[in-house]
């Protein structure tokens, strides 16, 4: 989702603020633009399209001078355009850019009509520039301009004003929309994310809620709501490799699938000792609020939602306490009842999903006992307003459709079981069965990855399907949802998953050879059951892939193709039967000639809701 880089320095900054947004690319956008200010001038660029084509109108056309802003848009008012691209700019004089919704534009929009503004595009952030510009007639900075006109704002802002009179100074603001300022020496900047900034420094800052900062050359000075000075503490930043390389991949996806057993054994070895999962792996008063939770409320969007899913399992099986997973955009809008000693625990890759953090604040409203983040980013908002932080250690995940960070929060929800276990009826014998299985992850991982050419030629057979439905039962349903929605978001084929004992109630009538079904059957009790299930769609004339533990009795014929997995306990099999799931979607995805990295309507992280 939309992108923002900014930058005041000495040298001309019209390449630091191209590649910044090249970083943010992944995140999903439709067109791109920057505005720099060059001595008396301000110039503007926009393009619908790529990154690149801005780049070569600008390498045709050059944009000099050391301040300036840039975006990457993904249209939520007004289509895909050029005209509705950002910087927006007011009276040739301030320009904005903006993540987020204005969602009081209308009001704002009539008013600053009557003062005489003309609208040139459909934009809600339109309004912003002309607004700034209308407060300068009665604030004497830019500061107080901006201060005063983002009171006036209802909705979600993350947002960038510079002025054409006075190119010392950008003055940026955040509600909702995460912004980083970067600290350089003798230059400084700002943006949406720190990856698009790592070029130029690593030590940041993360803005608060209700931030207003002045950044100029050399000083950042930061305001709350009220206007008073706050000091935001700025850290190195924890990000550890470039994340902007593919190296040998020819995709994002495919490097973050392989580089599973490395963020695996990252997250999880220094968590386990003496066969028992640490608590502060939780955080350092983990200990103590877990030690009395009866229920578990779990919240999250997407991939990360079915994450959640595989994890009310786990915890209502084998750690003896209730559980409930809801999507965060359900749970935010209706009254929900609150359980005694509940544990709202938040699922999030980039910790800023608009919906889920707002159930977040939500959930402290409504009185939960406690508030825990799964999450990959650390100085996110969830992390920041969450009592307890598990971070994930999965590196950046540059590709939209979630790979590894979906295997590390089942590792780290497999760890909250084993905690909440604890506390509860789970033997000493389960727990180190656990730690067992979650120190050996990393390596069956590796395993699970050498199926990648047999499945690579597997995906042939899907390249001219239009429909697919995949089938899991236990844990594994929440896998087999997984795996259909890799494969719709990145190879377009409509894929649907279904609890297999659910087929006699609807998707059998689907079946013929024309829908390809996907099975997963690692060998566990509900084994059995699953062969009837296979059953059931081969009297139908369905064509099985069938992703099974070799001593699950399945054979291949010519009904059916049985990709043999590597064995595995039952803790890790989730884990292990994703492997497959992931390199099929790519696979398919790449005969079908798509934009894996980037899909085609699809945001990396969704900041609006
Ligand atoms: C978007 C992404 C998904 C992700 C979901 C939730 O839809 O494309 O890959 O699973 O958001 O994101 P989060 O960062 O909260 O895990």
């Amino acid at each position: 989702m939309c992108g923002i880089v900014g930058a005041v320095a000495q040298r001309d900054v019209a390449e630091i603020l191209v590649e910044g947004l090249r970083r943010l690319e992944y995140r999903g956008y439709d067109s791109a633009g920057v505005a720099i200010i060059d001595g008396e001038s301000l110039g503007r660029t926009r393009r619908l399209g790529k990154v690149q084509e801005l780049a070569d109108a600008l390498a045709e056309t050059p944009l000099v001078g050391g301040t300036g802003i840039a975006h990457t848009r993904w249209a939520t008012h007004g289509e895909p355009s050029e005209r509705n691209a950002h910087p927006h700019i007011s009276q040739n004089n301030i320009a904005v850019v903006h993540n987020g919704i204005i969602e009081n534009h209308n009001e704002l929009r009539s008013m600053l009509k009557e003062h005489g503004y003309e609208f040139l595009s459909d934009t809600d952030t339109e309004v912003i520039c002309h607004l700034v510009h209308h407060e300068l007639k009665s604030q004497e900075t830019l500061l107080a301009a901006v201060q005063t006109a983002v009171k006036q704002l209802e909705g979600a802002y993350g947002t960038v004003v510079i002025d054409r009179r006075d190119s010392s100074r950008m003055i940026v603001a955040r509600s909702g929309s995460p912004l980083v300022v970067g600290y350089g020496i003798g230059e400084n900047f700002v943006a949406s994310d720190q990856l698009a900034l790592l070029p130029v420094t690593r030590t940041f800052a993360f803005l608060e809620e209700g931030d207003v900062a002045e950044i100029t050359r050399t000083e950042v000075n930061i305001f709350d709501l009220e206007g008073n000075a706050v000091e935001r503490e700025a850290k190195e930043s924890e990000v550890t490799h470039d994340a902007g390389d593919k190296g040998e991949y020819r995709h994002y996806m495919l490097k973050e699938i392989y580089e599973q057993p490395q963020a695996l054994a990252r997250t999880i070895e220094s968590r386990i000792a003496n066969q028992e999962v640490l608590s502060s792996a939780f955080g350092d008063n983990a200990e103590v609020l877990l030690k009395d939770i009866k229920h578990v409320q779990i919240i999250a969007c997407g991939t990360s939602y079915h994450a959640g899913m595989a994890a009310r399992y786990w915890l209502e099986d084998w750690a003896g306490v209730s559980c409930n997973v809801e999507i965060a955009s359900e749970f935010r809008y209706r009254k929900s009842h609150l359980f005694p000693n509940s544990l709202l625990v938040t699922i999030s890759q980039s910790g800023e999903t608009a919906d889920t953090l707002a159930a977040l604040r939500l959930a402290k409203e409504m009185g939960y006992k406690a508030t825990m983040t799964i999450c990959n980013a650390p100085g996110s908002s969830m992390v920041r307003e969450s009592d307890m932080a598990y971070m994930m250690k999965a590196g950046t995940e540059i590709g939209v459709a979630s790979t590894k960070a979906f295997t590390v929060q089942l590792a780290g929800l497999m760890m909250l079981t084993a905690v909440i276990g604890r506390h509860n009826a789970m033997s000493a014998e389960m727990q180190a069965q656990i730690s067992q299985s979650l120190l050996s992850l990393p390596a069956k991982v590796e395993q699970a990855l050498s199926l990648d050419n047999a499945i690579a030629a597997l995906a042939e057979d899907f390249a001219d399907k239009h429909h697919s439905l995949f089938l899991g039962r236990g844990d594994q349903y929440p896998i087999a949802m997984e795996g259909a929605l890799k494969l719709k978001e990145i190879s377009y084929i409509h894929a649907e998953a279904y609890a297999s004992g659910e087929l006699k109630h609807g998707p059998l009538a689907l079946i013929d050879a024309d829908m390809p079904v996907i099975v997963v059957a690692p060998n566990n009790e509900l084994l059995e059951k699953l062969h009837s299930n296979v059953e059931e769609v081969r009297a139908r004339g369905g064509l099985m892939y069938v992703f099974a533990d070799k001593q699950a009795k399945f054979e291949s014929d010519n009904t059916m193709k049985v990709i043999p997995v590597p064995h595995c306990d039952d803790f890790m099999a989730p884990l292990i039967y994703t492997i497959p799931l992931q390199l099929l979607s790519y696979h398919v995805a790449l005969i079908k000639g798509t934009d894996v990295d980037q899909p085609r309507n699809l945001a990396k992280s969704v900041t609006v809701e």
